[in-house]
């Protein structure tokens, strides 16, 4: 029999040990997410900004309900009105007469406009419900924006105190930013290309992403099996934690607990807030793992030259349509794929040489969405590898992955012992001749 591969065991424990709290993706070094203010005009009490959330992240979108961005006003600032996004509360406006402000909050909590509000409501990359894509994925939608007008503020670039305290909430927490620091104004060039104009004033404020920040579990888990083994290696027990968990045994079950709860999976009005968070918690069909998301991964074929994986990934979860979900995978061969069937794929080269990651995502209008837990929550995709002669083998579960990622968020491995083992596979000295004629027997059936 065949000994866990030590030198993987190490890996995946320094991995598990590198990455509690903090705020770094070894595959993602550079992805954050950036806030950018630019002062478009003066008013008499105060200034017009537009903001741009630019999501660099390579992988990880900020999916529905979309996110909410918050600061701290620096003086007794108000909004007077907003274009393309909306504050969640009005708060406190009692000291006005005529005209209220749309916000007179000290802390307010903006939050996108959903898509199809009127064009004269709408501003360039607004309206989208929060929905910012990955730029791996897709650069042009990675973009958001809105613009505030502000009054009680600084009418100069010298009297303007930049917001403090921002937040960052995607579909839920794990965001940390750092402060609003003035940075040279933003230079625009016009639609057709001929003048430039240029921000008065320009701050910045960039996030970054902390799994361990927003949750304590991992939030999904990969399971493996191969054609050389009869064996299923499933998820992890608890893989993304079983405590105070609810769930269905069933689909009718589910729809019991939904109607139970009362909650709509939906959001309901514009104004997203909090409560209609809490309704997006997630409804978990019953499993061992409890996990919303699991990843598998077979071994499926071995060809002379060539190898082939099939990845199925499935949902468990009855509250949650994953749109534009993304899948990543690190494999050292994975810079051989040579196709990649139902799945769209890029290359995730994060330093330089290394390009053993890869990205894989639904294509448009087919496999773009992973429904709900159900007959139909899943996708799946295979991918054909060229074999690199000098490292391949299916010893030691070389052929598993080595990391997996669904929407950005880490999946837990099974444990690094139970992967399947190559029937007779154990080093030379110790098998006989006879099982090494066995062995090689059904490896020559299995590729013809
Ligand atoms: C944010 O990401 C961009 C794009 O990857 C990068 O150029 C920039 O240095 C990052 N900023 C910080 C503060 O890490
Ligand atoms: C910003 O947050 C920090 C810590 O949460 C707090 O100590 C500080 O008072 C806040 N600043 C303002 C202006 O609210
Ligand atoms: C403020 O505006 C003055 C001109 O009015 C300009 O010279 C200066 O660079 C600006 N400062 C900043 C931080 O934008
Ligand atoms: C500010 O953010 C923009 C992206 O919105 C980025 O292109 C620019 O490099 C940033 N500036 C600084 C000084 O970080
Ligand atoms: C998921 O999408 C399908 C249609 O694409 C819809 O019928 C279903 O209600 C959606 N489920 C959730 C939880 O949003
Ligand atoms: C990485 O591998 C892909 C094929 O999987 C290839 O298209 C791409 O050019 C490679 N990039 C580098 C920098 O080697
Ligand atoms: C796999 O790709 C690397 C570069 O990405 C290349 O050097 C190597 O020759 C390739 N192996 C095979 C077997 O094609
Ligand atoms: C298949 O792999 C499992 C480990 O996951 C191992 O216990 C079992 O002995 C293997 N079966 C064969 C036929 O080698």
């Amino acid at each position: 029999m065949e000994l866990p591969n030590a030198a993987l065991v190490l890996v995946v424990a320094a991995a598990a040990m590198l990455s509690v709290a903090v705020a770094y993706d070894p595959l993602d070094p550079n992805g954050n997410i950036t806030i950018k203010w630019d002062v478009l005009s003066w008013t008499p009490d105060g200034y017009v900004a537009t903001v741009t959330i630019n999501n660099f992240q390579t992988y990880r979108q900020i999916m529905a309900p979309g996110w909410t961005v918050g600061w701290t006003w620096a003086k007794r600032e108000v909004i007077w009105s907003m274009v393309g996004a909306q504050a969640t509360e009005q708060g406190d406006c009692s000291k006005f007469k005529a005209n209220l402000p749309h916000s007179c909050k000290r802390t307010p909590a903006v939050v996108d406009l959903l898509p199809g509000v009127p064009y004269n409501q709408q501003i360039a990359n607004c309206c989208r419900g929060g929905v910012v894509s990955a730029y791996g994925q897709d650069p042009s939608g990675a973009v958001s924006s809105f613009q505030v007008s502000v009054g009680q503020a600084g009418t100069t670039n010298r009297t303007v105190k930049v917001p403090k305290n921002f937040t960052l909430l995607g579909p839920g927490p794990g965001y940390t930013c750092g402060p609003a620091k003035v940075v040279p104004s933003t230079v625009f060039l016009t639609a057709d290309h001929r003048r430039k104009t240029q921000a008065l004033m320009t701050w910045n404020v960039t996030c970054t992403y902390s799994q361990h920040l927003a949750s304590k579990y991992p939030t999904c888990c990969v399971s493996f099996s191969s054609f050389y083994n009869d064996t299923i290696v499933p998820c992890a027990r608890c893989a993304c934690g079983c405590e105070h968990k609810t769930c269905a045994r069933s689909e009718r079950d589910s729809k019991r607990l939904m109607s139970a709860s009362g909650k709509s999976a939906r959001p309901v009005s514009a104004l997203r807030g909090h409560v209609n968070r809490q309704s997006a918690a997630p409804l978990l069909q019953c499993t061992t793992h409890m996990c919303p998301v699991r990843v598998h991964w077979h071994v499926k074929l071995n060809y002379h030259d060539y190898w082939r994986a099939k990845v199925t990934v499935t949902n468990f979860n009855y509250r949650t349509n994953y749109t534009g979900w993304t899948l990543v995978a690190q494999h050292p061969n994975l810079d051989n794929i040579t196709e990649v069937f139902s799945f769209d794929y890029k290359p995730v080269v994060s330093y330089g040489s290394i390009n053993d990651t890869a990205l894989f995502y639904g294509m448009k209008f087919f496999n773009d969405q992973l429904v709900e837990a159900g007959p139909y929550g899943n996708v799946q995709s295979e991918v054909l590898m060229r074999k690199d002669a000098s490292t391949f083998t299916f010893r030691q579960g070389w052929a598993f992955p080595r990391k997996i990622y669904f929407n950005g968020d880490e999946c837990r491995m099974p444990p690094p012992d139970s992967y399947p083992y190559l029937p007779n596979s154990a080093p030379a000295s110790l098998v006989s001749s006879a099982s090494v004629v066995v062995a090689v027997a059904f490896l020559v059936l299995l590729m013809a």
